[in-house]
């Protein structure tokens, strides 16, 4: 395996950033997950557009031009011969020594990016099932709208749904609201049969899979709501699912044990999930 570091395309064994990276000490640093098949990146521009605002938003430089950004995502996947996975690319504000004011502009950020091979089977077979959700109180902090590392509250939520059998946690904020998943956004088709996805807002990441999903949506002629809905509303809804860049649209049979719907995928979770490659560029 092949991995960028800093203009270099090293070695996966000889790939290393430095002791005081600031991703490392602060998590200061920020990433994108892309979806590859068949050699090619879903959604690119979208990822793109997201990786620069989450830079502007901290205040991190943009290391290199987006198309040179492009560039080195495409070399990963060659050089690594991926046809089908993903590629994680992560910036950070660069190391220096520790200290919390940002480094002067002489520290340059630090770029990661790799590619790792991803058999499709695995989520097509969990696609077949449905898989179940924990929710837990929203512990995050009050800007997910930016994709920083820090997430070790995804690590905690997501370990703990694991301990009770379920594949994802989702996040319900201080109002009873659900905000999002772990790492991925929550849907609901609700009893009159309405699709709703929680609104955009510094509580949930914008996805660009939940983006591309809504222009699926408006293309078959759906009227997806955008607005916060609540655990009981789920439980009682007709259909669940997640969406993000490795699940595409993964359909939800259990929220806390609450069997949702017939407790089988969905037909609109199905249908959603084939139309999603046909129609991400
Ligand atoms: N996570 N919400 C959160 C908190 C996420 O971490 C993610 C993605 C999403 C979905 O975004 P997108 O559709 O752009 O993938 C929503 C990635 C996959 C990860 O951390 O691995």
């Amino acid at each position: 395996r092949i991995v960028y570091v800093n203009g270099r395309y090293l070695p996966y064994g000889e790939a290393a950033v430095h002791v005081e990276d600031r991703g490392f000490q602060f998590g200061d640093a920020i990433y994108e997950v892309c979806e590859v098949i068949d050699g090619r990146l879903i959604d690119e521009p979208r990822h793109m557009a997201r990786l620069e605002r989450s830079l502007n938003e901290l205040q991190i430089q943009q290391p290199m031009a987006q198309r040179a950004l492009g560039h080195v995502m495409r070399q990963v996947i060659k050089r690594n011969r991926v046809r089908d996975g993903l590629v994680y690319l992560q910036v950070s504000r660069g190391a220096a020594p520790r200290d919390f004011y940002f480094p002067g502009p002489d520290v340059l950020p630090t770029v990661v990016c790799l590619a790792r091979p991803m058999s499709r089977a695995v989520p097509a077979t969990n696609a077949l099932k449905g898989i179940a959700i924990k929710s837990m109180p929203d512990i995050r902090w009050q800007r997910c709208d930016i994709k920083t590392v820090m997430l070790l509250p995804a690590c905690l939520a997501k370990e703990a749904a694991r301990a009770d059998g379920a594949k994802e946690a989702w996040f319900v904020d201080g109002d009873g609201f659900v905000t999002e998943g772990a790492s991925s956004n929550a849907w609901i088709v609700a009893e009159d049969g309405t699709l709703v996805t929680r609104q955009l807002g510094s509580a949930i990441l914008p996805g660009v899979t939940r983006t591309t999903l809504l222009d699926v949506l408006r293309e078959e002629g759906m009227v997806p709501v955008e607005r916060p809905f609540r655990l009981n509303e789920a439980y009682a809804a007709r259909e669940a699912f997640i969406t993000s860049a490795t699940q595409t649209v993964m359909p939800v049979v259990r929220i806390d044990g609450n069997t949702v719907g017939d407790g089988r995928p969905g037909p609109i979770a199905q249908r959603l999930r084939n139309k999603f490659h046909q129609f991400a560029a």
